[in-house]
């Protein structure tokens, strides 16, 4: 295997049309990244992968689409006003800004050099504020959501009255979030926007002492099922120190990016906390009645919160592979689970001319129903099949003399380079087959 560096990384996303800097025109704005043509497939197929685990293979599981703008007490309820800071440092003479907790205050300032230069810690408040509304004095102040899960638990209420749901379920959200970020290195990792899947599981009290083990090993089992080398993947306990402000408990997935071992997913044990805050700030009653036992009560949340946009990362780093080939070169790979590849099956005529390309052509439309394909008709077939690997597809589908006058073609594997063939009538049963079947190598 070869190394896998933030460099090749970026090089790659950037050549193939999978991830840009936002504003690049411009000089670029940290923190902030476009998704090109190949990047939103891929983001949008793992975030259906993870959607489709909590709504469609999990019991009792529903959906929300909550809005980002939500009202200013959300986030004084939430404790996010007060406590969502990071201790930040300036340095007088240039007036850069670290966090405090990433720098040695007793050392020179990592950019100009002066020593005894940093302001004393002061905390800054990571949420985007603006205005709603005409007027722009502190009344209008609102901000941009931090984290899908406060616009969970304000619609508990409504969820349990019109879903005919009950505790335990849970409510499953894909969405954006923001957080100014002032260390916005690595890429995509940690950015100032990005997108969140998160779950939250409302349990009678008590019980999250059986559903918060429960869903980690879930949690876990889903990295495995789209493909990831387990090696690549462990745990993490919070200590005391780590736990946020809300949680009883805590572990993170973590994943081994090209920069170490960081944080992919955190799993929470956040108790009553965020359901008695809102119950208290909004006036309304968030109390649940169990319909067989007639109890009352604030359910307990097990929360699973993932990053989208890290998960891209994630895969792109875990599926990235330079290796040896057969003529003697090194092709670049992206070993994607098939159902998360941005393109899942290349059509390619082997020659343009004597009717190769006009059946080929055909035989892409014809699979447009079932898969995301792609025709490429130019240079050398080594060539584009080097191409096709280098942004992951799965499947190649030659057409050859042989086609026009049997109708088999070559379906070749992506990961194996072995080609077999298959009649032209047996394509999409044999790729489907395939992608159930499919293990990582
Ligand atoms: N609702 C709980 C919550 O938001 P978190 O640990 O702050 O918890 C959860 O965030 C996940 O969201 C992280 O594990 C990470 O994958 C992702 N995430 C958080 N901040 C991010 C950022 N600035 N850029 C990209 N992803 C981020």
């Amino acid at each position: 295997m070869a190394e896998v560096t933030m460099e090749k990384l970026v090089s790659l996303c950037r050549r193939r049309g999978f991830i840009f800097q936002s504003s690049e025109i411009y000089g670029g704005l940290n923190g902030a990244y476009d998704y090109g043509p190949l990047g939103v497939h891929l983001k949008n197929n793992i975030r259906d992968f993870w959607w489709k685990e909590m709504t469609q293979l999990h019991d009792n599981i529903v959906g929300l689409d909550s809005s980002i703008l939500m009202a200013s007490k959300v986030w004084e309820a939430s404790g996010h006003v007060s406590n969502f800071t990071d201790p930040m440092v300036d340095c007088k003479q240039c007036k850069s800004r670290f966090r405090a907790d990433q720098i040695d205050l007793n050392a020179p300032c990592p950019v100009c050099g002066t020593r005894d230069s940093f302001t004393a810690p002061r905390n800054f408040n990571l949420m985007f504020a603006t205005h709603i509304g005409p007027n722009t004095d502190s009344a209008s102040t609102i901000f941009l959501r931090p984290e899908t899960a406060q616009g969970i638990y304000t619609e508990f209420k409504n969820v349990v009255q019109s879903s005919r749901v009950k505790v335990p379920f849970g409510i499953a959200q894909v969405g954006k979030s923001f957080r100014n970020e002032i260390t916005t290195k690595n890429f995509i990792f940690r950015s100032c926007e990005f997108e969140q899947m998160e779950m939250q599981f409302f349990c009678k009290p008590g019980s999250d002492d059986q559903w918060f083990p429960y869903w980690r090993e879930q949690r876990m089992e889903f990295y495995k099922k789209m493909g990831i080398v387990p090696e690549h993947l462990r745990w993490h306990q919070h200590g005391p120190d780590e736990l946020a402000f809300y949680a009883k408990d805590a572990y993170d997935i973590q994943f081994l990016f090209p920069m170490g071992w960081q944080e992919l997913e955190g799993i929470h044990d956040r108790t009553d906390y965020d359901l008695s805050q809102h119950q208290k700030f909004s006036g309304k009653d968030l109390t649940y009645l169990d319909p067989d036992t007639q109890e009352r009560y604030i359910p307990y949340v097990v929360e699973t919160s993932a990053g989208l946009t890290r998960n891209v990362l994630m895969v792109l780093s875990d599926a990235y592979d330079e290796e040896p080939t057969p003529e003697g070169d090194i092709r670049t790979v992206l070993h994607f689970h098939p159902e998360i590849a941005p393109v899942m099956v290349a059509v390619l005529p082997l020659v343009k001319k004597d009717g190769l390309a006009e059946y080929a052509d055909k035989l892409e439309h014809e699979l447009r129903s079932d898969f995301m394909t792609y025709y490429d008709q130019s240079g050398a077939i080594g060539r584009r099949y080097r191409r096709q690997d280098e942004i992951g597809t799965p499947y190649c589908v030659t057409v050859d003399y042989d086609t026009l006058k049997d109708n088999t073609v070559t379906l070749r594997f992506r990961d194996s380079m072995q080609q077999v063939r298959v009649p032209v009538s047996e394509l999409v049963s044999r790729i489907r087959e395939e992608n159930r079947a499919y293990r990582r190598v």
